[in-house]
């Protein structure tokens, strides 16, 4: 929560008086600690497990968060599914094994722990918070049900302080179960996310408490509104008063209030002003926060702390979309919420080195598919500069899953995305909500009634901001009033038919929510190079080419051209930046592949050829020149081999061994989109050697060069670590790339070979991923086969701080090593 004051990491309860002893003497008013270790985790449905003397010595001790399926193994019974995808316009139901990703997460799971309650007491409350808990969580303290909250993507939070013995002992025991046939994609399992314990006065300011707009911004002064909540025993307390600062990112107070409480009133309004307020952006991403503290007389009762941005934006008929007053169109991916090998369990290194990926590739916006994300990463877009759309649902009342969400949508819908805006609607970063993703019932009877229910609830919680959707069923939604509903028509998969939306919606303006979901396997290329449909091979792989996609999608190129040539466009959210767990579209009924081959980068999060065409457009800060395939083929001696150079420059000359193949210059109009991003040489013939490119500029001067050559035989390791410096917080994860490279250095670009893993000093092995969707060895076994010659380990601190050596080593190959430093974390405030 980044509200809180004070963070602890709360050990056990036999810890308690000790850690109570170990707290700052000054009385704090607020505290909230992180519930990370100590968990005994078992799974399986245990009777008793709830009750306080259960006895739970011989179960797992796991730390949080935790994902209990990622360790597997992989199999193709796990969550087999006989189903008709109907939105992939499927005519008959096929088995499809690896669509949840092959991996074990059905089932029930109980995690328990001793709960340390520090300065609770009389006149305390203390309070659970789950960012998120995979998943239809039963809540016990001391045995007893405190509450239930079944969608595992959403934050929710229970009030325990009548459940607790102020003079302990406390037992925290929470119950999961998974249902077969409730997702689309691998969902995780357990608790992936952080679970938070707040202990506050019981006059405070409640979880989510409060909400900041900024209603008037210039160039001289930003009108800050803050609303802040305040809950009080019987809804009465006499004199009461709340201090405000706001702080610059420097922590220089620039503005200041005291308030009341108007007598009856349950809230807090402060308004106040931000001189020559500096805007947040994706290129700027300046914050400010809010600092408050609730006063009763001169007592004071709790303190709470807003993090937030000032920014404007519009969603405007005829112009689209402007950020602070400057049109722009979104340069976004859809992301589901799996780390690759860490599972779903959730890890801010881990995020961070994905958003500093993508802020590579140029982008600036994502799209949390299709649900609720974890805090951290929305706390992560305002820091580092990303824009997003917080969605909620993938279904509605009308399933696309047996046991879905649809079962609890009647009785939960609302709960769940009032939960969702509160949490998240003081984020600069938000600025869109998404109330579902392709809903059957966009077409069902009653859908369009369901539209605007949801988009009324969310206008009701935060009216600053837009409602959007997911739209698959164009002809429905266009024709039935579904569309025509929302505030920011969304449409996934229609740049062919943009105009007509365009012509018969009354917004002006949409969006490509969801755009290409081409296919394609990190350094693996098909021959012929052919552009087609729902391609599939014996290797359960796909082309590199970016030319293969599925029978409802397209290749990149064509989203291109519609929001370059039609001005009423948004930008696009590409499905997907990262490739994911489950869905191993095309090759669904075909097990072993277990995982995605969307991303612009793979699972390992290396990215494929397809980084550099996004790159070459939406990376305006640094050029891109990036040449495919690889240039090793043996066997291939004559034959035609195409090569694709991906770039910024207007224009290039491409040199096989030397030899000119032609200059080629991007199209800039015409029917072949392709020519229009992509500069292609279609009738190379192999030899080996080298390929080389010439990039020229506009003014037709040589600029820059790329070559390829071809490698010889493996013959040594080399690794790149993405950080050196790490944070000694047991938390913290490096991310080293390993090559397999010939003697000169050069990649081998199908190497697969078997490479071991060895941490030694101040660190820990985590896990291991190679981005091949058909791979069944196990993330956390400290080795794994290089696919096309490579793969990234991920290295774990601990609490300790000192020096970690991650040692690679692989038969018949001259091992390596890298060297990492993790040092001591800052001390909480
Ligand atoms: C969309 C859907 C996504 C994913 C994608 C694959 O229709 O919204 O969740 O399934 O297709 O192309």
């Amino acid at each position: 929560m980044t509200q809180s004051i004070v963070r602890y990491t709360l050990r056990g309860l036999a810890a308690g008086a000790l850690l109570l002893a170990q707290l700052p003497a000054a009385a704090q008013a607020r505290r909230e600690y992180l519930l990370t270790n100590d968990w005994k985790f078992a799974k399986g449905d245990v009777p008793g497990a709830a009750q306080p003397d259960f006895q739970d010595a011989k179960w797992q001790t796991v730390s949080i968060p935790h994902d209990w399926a990622i360790y597997g193994p992989f199999s193709s019974t796990n969550d087999l599914q006989k189903v008709k995808i109907e939105q992939n316009n499927e005519a008959q139901a096929t088995t499809k094994a690896g669509r949840t990703g092959g991996l074990p997460f059905i089932g029930t799971g109980w995690y328990r722990r001793p709960l340390a309650v520090p300065g609770f007491g009389p006149g305390k409350r203390a309070v659970l918070v789950f960012d998120g808990a995979m998943s239809d969580a039963h809540v016990f303290i001391n045995g007893k049900e405190v509450g239930r909250w079944p969608y595992g993507y959403n934050t929710f939070h229970f009030d325990i302080t009548p459940f607790l013995q102020a003079s302990g002992p406390n037992t925290l025991a929470v119950r999961l179960e998974n249902q077969p046939e409730a997702s689309r994609w691998y969902p995780g399992a357990g608790l992936y996310r952080n679970v938070h314990l707040l202990v506050t006065d019981d006059v405070h300011i409640p979880v989510w408490g409060t909400y900041l707009t900024t209603p008037e911004i210039s160039a001289s002064a930003a009108t800050v509104k803050l609303k802040t909540k305040v809950e009080m025993p019987g809804g009465k307390a006499a004199g009461l008063r709340l201090e405000t600062e706001i702080r610059d990112a420097a922590g220089k107070v620039i503005a200041k209030a005291s308030t009341p409480l108007p007598a009856g009133a349950q809230e807090f309004e402060q308004n106040l002003t931000v001189p020559k307020p500096r805007l947040w952006s994706p290129e700027t991403p300046v914050l400010y926060s809010a600092s408050s503290k609730l006063f009763a007389g001169d007592v004071l009762k709790d303190e709470y702390t807003t993090p937030f941005g000032i920014r404007s934006f519009k969603f405007e008929s005829g112009k689209g979309f402007s950020l602070n007053g400057q049109p722009r169109k979104f340069r976004g991916v859809c992301n589901h919420h799996d780390l690759g090998p860490l599972g779903a369990a959730v890890n801010t290194a881990a995020l961070r080195r994905q958003l500093t990926l993508l802020k590579d590739l140029g982008a600036d916006a994502i799209r949390t598919t299709h649900n609720m994300p974890a805090p951290e990463l929305v706390q992560l877009c305002d820091e580092m500069g990303f824009m997003v759309i917080v969605e909620s649902f993938d279904e509605w009342k009308k399933a696309k899953v047996k046991n879905g969400y649809s079962q609890y949508f009647d009785q939960w819908a609302e709960k769940d995305l009032v939960n969702m805006v509160h949490r998240d609607r003081n984020h600069p970063s938000v600025v869109l909500w998404s109330i579902g993703n392709e809903v059957p019932d966009q077409w069902a009877p009653g859908g369009v009634a369901i539209a605007k229910q949801l988009q009324d609830i969310v206008h009701r919680e935060d009216p600053t901001r837009p409602v959007t959707a997911g739209m698959d069923q164009f002809d429905a939604a266009v024709g039935n009033g579904f569309a025509a509903l929302l505030d920011v028509p969304g449409f996934n998969y229609k740049p062919h038919r943009y105009p007509e939306a365009h012509a018969k919606l009354p917004q002006g303006m949409l969006m490509g929510s969801e755009t290409a979901s081409t296919v394609s396997s990190r350094g693996v290329y098909k021959f012929p190079v052919e552009k087609g449909k729902d391609k599939k091979y014996p290797d359960n792989q796909s082309s590199s080419y970016d030319v293969e996609y599925c029978n409802w999608s397209q290749t990149p190129d064509e989203e291109f051209a519609a929001q370059d040539d039609l001005s009423y466009t948004m930008g696009e959210f590409v499905w997907t930046g990262f490739d994911y767990l489950g869905e191993p579209t095309p090759y669904d009924e075909k097990w072993p592949s277990h995982s995605s081959y969307f991303g612009i980068m793979d699972l390992a999060g290396i990215p494929k050829d397809r980084f550099y065409l996004y790159r070459s457009r939406w990376n305006t800060a640094a050029p891109t020149l990036h040449l495919l395939p690889h240039w090793t083929w043996p066997g291939r001696e004559g034959q035609t081999t195409p090569v694709f150079c991906y770039t910024s420059y207007p224009e290039a000359e491409l040199f096989v061994n030397g030899k000119s193949q032609g200059r080629q210059r991007k199209a800039t109009t015409g029917t072949n989109l392709q020519a229009r991003y992509r500069l292609m040489w279609n009738e190379v013939k192999y030899a080996p050697g080298s390929i080389k490119v010439v990039a020229y500029d506009a003014q037709g001067k040589a600029v820059a060069t790329e070559e390829i050559k071809t490698a010889g035989k493996p013959h040594h390791i080399k690794l790149t670590a993405d950080r050196t410096k790490l944070t000694a917080d047991g938390q913290d994860l490096a991310f080293v790339t390993a090559r397999v490279e010939d003697a000169q250095g050069n990649l081998c670009p199908d190497a697969g070979n078997e490479l071991e893993f060895a941490v030694s000093g101040a660190g820990r092995f985590r896990a291991v991923a190679n981005g091949d969707a058909t791979n069944l060895q196990l993330f956390h076994e400290p080795h794994m086969k290089a696919f096309q010659g490579m793969l990234v380990a991920l290295v774990q601190t601990t609490d300790k701080a000192g020096p970690v050596q991650l040692k690679a080593t692989g038969k018949g190959l001259k091992e390596a090593t890298v060297q990492l430093k993790s040092e001591s974390a800052a001390k909480p405030r």
